[in-house]
């Protein structure tokens, strides 16, 4: 079996950038989703519960921060072709893609429109770091951006979960470099 070039090594994988947007963003999809969690344990009025709330938000807003550059990255470098393998395959793990892409954006984005709408800025003021007001205070409006919130927030737990499943066969049924790929200096790729 011919070794594979340290060219085609660097063209099958993903860029350090892209691998550094991709967990990064995990972490704090997984810490919003956590801090959401955690709030339901706490008290209400008590300063955890304002504090698992706040978590929630600054990682969310994190998200979109890290979304915003991490699409145009996307959009300008491209991405290594999929492994090969079936076309179902590849056209389900682009539409999975192209979803969890859409929600790094439109889901932040929900969360602050949903405050604002309900009257409130997300801001630090310790910092003094304050994220402007994106709509004005609407009591309607804020009931239907928190349910689609929700619903999308719930939504994507399984998603989510489908997207790293997926990973984990490609990675031990298939054998592939999709997990690899995405996870592993240039150096360790060429095998
Ligand atoms: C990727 C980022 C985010 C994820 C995954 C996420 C997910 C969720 C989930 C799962 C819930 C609870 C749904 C339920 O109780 O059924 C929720 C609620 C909520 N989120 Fe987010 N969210 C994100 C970002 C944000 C941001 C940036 C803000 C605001 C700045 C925000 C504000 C809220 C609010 C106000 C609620 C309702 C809390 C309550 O009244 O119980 N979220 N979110
Ligand atoms: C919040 C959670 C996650 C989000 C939002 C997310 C999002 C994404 C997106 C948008 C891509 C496409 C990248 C591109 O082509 O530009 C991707 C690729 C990938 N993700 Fe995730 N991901 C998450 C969690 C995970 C987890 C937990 C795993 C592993 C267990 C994982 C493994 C992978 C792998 C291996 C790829 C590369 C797929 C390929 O090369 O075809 N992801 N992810």
């Amino acid at each position: 079996m011919s070794a594979i070039s340290p060219t085609d090594a660097l063209a099958r994988r993903y860029s350090g950038a892209a691998v550094f947007f991709h967990w990064a963003v995990f972490l704090l999809v997984a810490a919003a989703y956590a801090a959401m969690e955690l709030k339901g344990f706490t008290a209400r009025g008590s300063a955890a519960r304002f504090a698992a709330m706040a978590v929630h938000e600054w990682a969310g807003v994190l998200v979109l921060a890290l979304a915003v550059p991490r699409l145009l990255w996307r959009l300008l470098g491209g991405a290594p072709a999929p492994e090969p393998g079936p076309r179902w395959m590849r056209l389900a793990g682009g539409a999975m893609h192209l979803a969890l892409y859409l929600f790094i954006l439109a889901q932040p984005l929900l969360g602050l429109l949903t405050v604002n709408a309900a009257g409130h800025l997300l801001a630090l003021p310790a910092l003094g770091l304050e994220v402007p007001a994106l709509v004005a205070p609407d009591p309607a409006l804020k009931d239907t951006l928190k349910s689609i919130h929700e619903t999308l927030g719930t939504a994507f737990y399984t998603v989510i979960g489908l997207h790293a499943l997926a990973a984990l066969f490609h990675h031990y049924m298939l054998g592939d470099d999709t997990l690899r790929r995405m996870w592993r200096r240039r150096g360790r790729m060429a095998r």
